[in-house]
This record gives C-alpha cells, sequence and structure tokens, in this order.
C-alpha cells in the first residue's frame, strides 16, 4: 500500500538515528562504527530491521478529571507516536490538555482510557509504584520552574536521584557521572553553587543534567523556557538540541511559542483534548541532527 510505505518513509526521515539507538543499546561501543554502517546499508537497501521504532505509542488515550460530581474531560481521544531519536514540541493554547498530557506521558497520572506503551511497555495500567519504577529509569522531567532544592549545591542536585536509581555505585562514581554532566552543559566550573549563585539559565542547565543522569531514553520538559529572556531561551533550546542529536535523547517540549517550536523536528498541536495537527517542524533543526 503506497500510503502506508509513505507513511514509513516520512517517519523514519524524521526519526534518522532510531536505527544508531536501538543498536547501540544493544552492543558495545566498540562495535559501533562497523553496525552503523551495516544498519544504514540495509536502510537504503530497504531492507526491514526488526527494531521498534516508536519510543511513546499512544492509542485513544482520555483523560477525565472528577470534580465533585462534575466530570471535566480534558484529553479526548489522543492517538499518536513518537519514534525514538525526535524532538518534538507539543502547542496549544492555555487549557488545552498540554500538561495533562505530558503528565501521561511521564507516568505521572493514568489515563482515564487508552493504551500507553513506553520503550514496548505497556505502562498506563501500572500501579503508583511501578510506574515511579518507569520514571526513574525511563524518563528525565524539566520544568518551568526548574524545581531545585534550596541551599543545595548544582553537584548534589545532579546527584539526587541517583540514590534511588544507582545504589550499587560508589558516591564517588556518583560525583563522577554528575560532574562530567554538568561540564556536558557547560557548567562545569560551576559545581559547588547553589541556587541563589546561579543565573535563571544555569539553573534551568542544572536541573536538565539532573534530568539525564539516570540515561533516559526520554525527556520531558514542560514549558522549559517560559522563565527565561528569549537569549537564555535560545541557549537553552540549543542544548536540548545538541543532546538530541549527539545523544540520540528523545525529546517533548511544551510551549506556547512558535519560535521555540521552530527548533523542533516535529510539531504536536493540540486544541480542546485532541490533536489539531502534527507536521514537521523546521527544517533547519532535521538537518542538523546529522
Ligand atoms: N487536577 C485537575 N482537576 C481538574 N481539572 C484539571 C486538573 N488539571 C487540569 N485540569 C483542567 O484541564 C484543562 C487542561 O489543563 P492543562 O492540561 O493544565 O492545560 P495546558 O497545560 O494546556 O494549559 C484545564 O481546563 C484545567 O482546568
Ligand atoms: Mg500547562
Amino acid at each position: 500500500m503506497p500510503e502506508r510505505r509513505e507513511d514509513n518513509l516520512s517517519r523514519t526521515l524524521r526519526a534518522p538515528t532510531i536505527h544508531r539507538q536501538a543498536l547501540e543499546r544493544l552492543f558495545s561501543f566498540a562495535a559501533q562504527p562497523a553496525l552503523r554502517r551495516a544498519s544504514r546499508l540495509n536502510w537504503e537497501l530497504g531492507i526491514k530491521e526488526e527494531v521498534a521504532v516508536e519510543l511513546i505509542r499512544l492509542e485513544d488515550i482520555h483523560k477525565t478529571y472528577h470534580l465533585g460530581e462534575v466530570d471535566v474531560p480534558v484529553l479526548k481521544g489522543i492517538t499518536l507516536d513518537i519514534a525514538r531519536g525526535e524532538l518534538v514540541a507539543l502547542m496549544g493554547a492555555s487549557g488545552s490538555g498540554k500538561t495533562t498530557l505530558m503528565n501521561v506521558l511521564g507516568c505521572l497520572d493514568r489515563p482515564s482510557s487508552g493504551g500507553y506503551w513506553l520503550d514496548g511497555q505497556e505502562v498506563g495500567s501500572l500501579s503508583a509504584d511501578e510506574r515511579a519504577m518507569v520514571r526513574n529509569h525511563k524518563i528525565g522531567f524539566v520544568f518551568q520552574s526548574f524545581n531545585l532544592l534550596p541551599r543545595t549545591s548544582a553537584l548534589e542536585q545532579v546527584m539526587m536521584p541517583l540514590a534511588y536509581t544507582a545504589v550499587q555505585l560508589s558516591e564517588q562514581e556518583w560525583r563522577k557521572r554528575s560532574g562530567a554532566l554538568l561540564q556536558q552543559v557547560g557548567l562545569g566550573d560551576r559545581l559547588d553553587h547553589e541556587p541563589s549563585q546561579l543565573s535563571g539559565g544555569q539553573q534551568q542547565r542544572v536541573a536538565i543534567a539532573r534530568a539525564l543522569v539516570n540515561n533516559p531514553p526520554l525527556v520531558l520538559a514542560d514549558e522549559p523556557t517560559g522563565a527565561l529572556d528569549s537569549r537564555t531561551s535560545e541557549e537553552i533550546l540549543r542544548l536540548f538540541q545538541q543532546l538530541n542529536a549527539e545523544k540520540g535523547i528523545t525529546v517533548v517540549l511544551v510551549t506556547h511559542d512558535a519560535n521555540v517550536a521552530s527548533h523542533a523536528s516535529r510539531v504536536i498541536r493540540i486544541k480542546d483534548g485532541l490533536i489539531e495537527a502534527d507536521g514537521a517542524g523546521s527544517v533547519s533543526a532535521l538537518s542538523s541532527r546529522r
């Protein structure tokens, strides 16, 4: 069916790094270059690889809040796939359901009905404890208000999640991993600074390093630049682009700013709890991934 093929092709073009990621997860670093070539060749020859393309699959997701006697339907049937390696902007007017959808994606809240598969696992019906486990290992969160702890150094902020997930590692190793991440986000010389000693943009960088410390395949950012001036916003968006391009991290970011969305390779518009439009973002974002 030509239509189906078109669909697969456009999806692959949107996510050129998918094969690499799937393979990198399976094989050692040393084997990568050859595998990457083989993978590319397969792709060019049109040989289908048996790798699940999508990181996220939502099927007919509904979310209804109950306020006393009143039902408040917020998500009214969201169906979508997000492939590994995509950088997606989620847009929509205030009240359209963006945060509600992000809470479902982040396993912070359960859908009222519908299916949610993350990394091949059905997560929509997990218990609270099981969802916490999924969050710890698979999802990094970045918020508009940074959500850093007061009077705590940047290094300790980033190390914090490891206390739940990496008990087998020594504190020395926690420090090493966290310091390296802060270095990557451009704060190698700010490890000992507390939030009150950092600018807004620097605080958001700490929050991003913290979101990455467990090597999650998915980062969810709800209005990550909402509290930043335009120049700092630009820097933070470039950092997301870089993490997406270099580490292959799948990023979903909520914004109501079209300029922010232009940094994404795909823009999903939501209106009244339904997807209104779903399409490619700017070309520059796509080509900068290579
Ligand atoms: N916990 C809740 N209980 C009841 N209604 C809620 C709750 N959270 C959000 N809503 C309602 O759901 C709608 C969508 O909210 P939200 O997802 O936060 O939108 P957005 O992030 O797009 O601004 C709003 O009308 C809001 O009032
Ligand atoms: Mg919101």
